[in-house]
């Protein structure tokens, strides 16, 4: 049971964290002066990536302890979205059931971490880094240069069925667009395969955290923090794409934690049918 300061301090830690981002920024100005002008996303992906390769590690530990046991279970082809500097690598504990990791990170300065974080927990040969966001047509030029795709096989691309499991830890909460990325996504399952989520989501089992994150989005979170937003209703949004494309997932395993927080996180495994 959370006590009234421990949801406090929850509802406060935007302060430190948006600091904290607003110096990235300013030290990735200093840096390249001119890159805000000439290539505004450019710039925007090098202040987060300052940030994350100092406190990515910390945010990690921060994670809802669920999902390892959920990672610990992992095997064949697995698509990893988002995966930043790697700092969840080691979560996939039993890297022998695993047959390939495709790690979709547009951060390419988190590229040369993320190789390394997957290196230091026995990944090293099996993940492939691919530089492009969750969307259709950003992956699958990225799968058909790591080989596990021909590019003659990319013309009905809705439905590859291509990976055992698709991995999103904290990363459905930025993409620009969330069905559009959940769905393009749930075409690269194959049937029976399992969509692991741990995600931040907006709170609506707590009155008060749903306004303080209505409140922080008002504040400027989404801008500073690349594009991630503390509203979305994102197990909605999987259920819909599954309902429209299949009737549904042929099982749903997920809880709620930090049902008091601002950063209520849901965890599990939708499976496919
Ligand atoms: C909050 S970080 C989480 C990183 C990692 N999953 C973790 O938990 O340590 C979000 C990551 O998603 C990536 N990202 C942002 N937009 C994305 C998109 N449209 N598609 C895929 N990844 C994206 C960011 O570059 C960043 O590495």
């Amino acid at each position: 049971m959370a006590t009234t300061l421990d949801c406090l301090m929850d509802y406060l830690f935007p302060v430190p964290f948006l600091t904290i981002s607003i110096f990235y920024f300013a030290l990735a100005f200093l840096k390249h002066p001119l890159l805000p002008l000439t290539n505004f996303e450019s710039f925007k992906e090098k202040a987060f990536a300052g940030l994350w390769l100092q406190f990515g590690a910390a945010f990690a530990e921060q994670t809802p302890p669920q999902i390892s046991t959920l990672l610990a279970q992992s095997k064949g082809v697995i698509l990893d979205v988002g995966p930043g500097s790697g700092e969840q690598l080691h979560r996939f504990s039993q890297p022998q059931n695993i047959t390939a990791i495709y790690g979709v990170e547009p951060g390419v300065t988190l590229h040369d971490k993320l190789r390394e974080s997957a290196g230091e927990v026995g990944l090293g040969d099996k993940y492939h880094v691919i530089s492009a966001t969750a969307d259709l047509d950003s992956i699958l030029p990225g799968l058909v240069k790591a080989g596990l795709l021909k590019s003659n096989e990319v013309s009905a691309p809705e439905d590859l069925q291509l990976f055992d499991e698709i991995v999103c830890i904290r990363v459905l909460c930025g993409v620009p667009d969330l069905r559009s990325s959940v769905a393009d996504l749930y075409g690269l399952l194959k049937p029976g395969g399992r969509f692991v989520v741990c995600e931040h989501v907006m709170n609506s089992k707590s009155t008060a955290a749903n306004l303080v994150q209505r409140f922080w989005m008002l504040v400027g979170w989404k801008r500073l923090m690349g594009g991630c937003e503390l509203t979305r209703d994102t197990l909605q949004a999987m259920l819909e794409v599954a309902n429209e494309k299949d009737g549904g997932f042929a099982k749903v395993e997920i809880k709620q934690v930090d049902e008091h927080s601002m950063i209520t996180h849901i965890v599990g495994v939708l499976t496919k049918k």
